[in-house]
């Protein structure tokens, strides 16, 4: 009897010490398995006599659910343990700030695009698109610019073959446009205006703080029965009014060259007391016309190229192209507040 109050005392004081689940499963064979003490003395009954047997039976009975109940107890106190301590470890603080999710914004040159094409959209010119990969043909030949122009030379041009160019203007736009354009209302006897815009990257072997190698320009179109030079002055001047919201904006035309225009000119705009190039501009050069199969004889109309990053740059108060392309968002964000 007294061998029993001894492993009852050894099985309370081991359960209690334990603090761990496997540990305490291991502990409980000791007493209650197989070969455990508590099993051997409940064999060992037998051998007692027939007097003594009910009652250190029933002792021994009753010292084992003293041992099982405290060893639930112990497994539901660890259990419990384990449960708050996982409950600590992943506390959740709900009064804690959102961490917020990143609002995306547009870049500049980009707000800058939709700015020009929502203007024009306003006095009814349609956005038009070009390959950027461009044949010879529609990035100079049908431009009427002549095999030996220095536009056409491997260090102002990315070549992709002896056929293909980066283009290096948005002008192209303007030839794949009229063909289309003629091609869609061939079955009428007169063909209707054509006035567009064509936006898009260009690129050209050059990189400085006033140059990048790619960049974006929108080229202008309209062609009519009746457009003068004085629709295209008209145009730009108020384009520019609008773009810059100010009606004191003066636009200046210098005389200038380009193989697809005819007079051909400089746009200026006035700019803190002095003038600032935009673009080129000119009529169309029958030769153009004729390449895309417009009777240049019914037909006669403008068209502008204007570069996009310039007049981001003069809008934004940014003074070196090559922020618009660093990708710093430090830099970008200022445009999306
Ligand atoms: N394509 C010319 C350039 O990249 C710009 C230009 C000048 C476009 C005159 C035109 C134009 O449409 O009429 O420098």
């Amino acid at each position: 009897m007294q061998e029993l109050e001894q492993i009852l005392d050894g099985a309370l004081k081991t359960f209690a010490a334990l603090e761990d689940a496997a540990a305490l499963e291991n502990a409980k064979a000791r007493y209650l398995g197989k070969e455990g003490s508590l099993t051997g003395l409940l064999k060992g009954l037998g051998k007692l006599s027939a007097e003594e047997r009910p009652a250190v039976g029933a002792r021994i009975n009753q010292v084992k659910q003293q041992i099982e109940a405290a060893l639930q107890a112990r497994r539901d106190t660890i259990q419990q343990q384990a449960l708050q301590q996982k409950l600590a470890a992943e506390a959740l603080d709900v009064t804690l700030p959102g961490r917020g999710v990143g609002v995306g914004g547009l870049h500049p040159v980009t707000r800058t695009l939709e700015r020009i094409e929502t203007l024009f959209h306003s006095i009814g010119y349609a956005v038009a698109e070009g390959p950027e990969i461009e044949s010879d043909f529609y990035n100079f030949t049908a431009l009427n610019i002549p095999e030996d122009h220095p536009a056409r030379a491997m260090h102002d041009t990315f070549y992709i073959d002896e056929q293909h160019v980066l283009r290096t203007h948005t002008s192209p736009i303007q030839i794949r446009y009229m063909q289309a354009h003629l091609e869609k209302y061939k079955h009428l006897e007169a063909m209707p205006d054509i006035r567009i815009i064509a936006p898009g990257r260009v690129y050209r072997v050059d990189s400085d703080a006033t140059h990048s190698p790619m960049f974006h320009q929108v080229e202008g179109l309209w062609i009519g029965e009746r457009v003068s030079f004085a629709d295209l002055k008209g145009v730009i001047a108020d384009f520019l009014k609008n773009y810059f919201e100010t009606e004191d904006m003066q636009v200046r035309f210098r005389p200038s060259f380009f193989p697809f225009t005819e007079p051909s000119a400089e746009m200026d705009m006035s700019w803190n007391g002095g003038w600032l190039e935009i673009g080129g501009c000119g009529m169309v050069h029958p030769n153009v016309l004729k390449h895309v199969g417009i009777d240049s004889e019914k037909y006669i109309g403008f068209a502008f190229g204007v570069g996009v990053e310039r007049l981001a740059m003069l809008r934004y108060g940014v003074n070196d192209l090559r922020l618009f392309f660093e990708n710093d968002l430090q830099f970008l964000k200022q445009f999306n507040s």
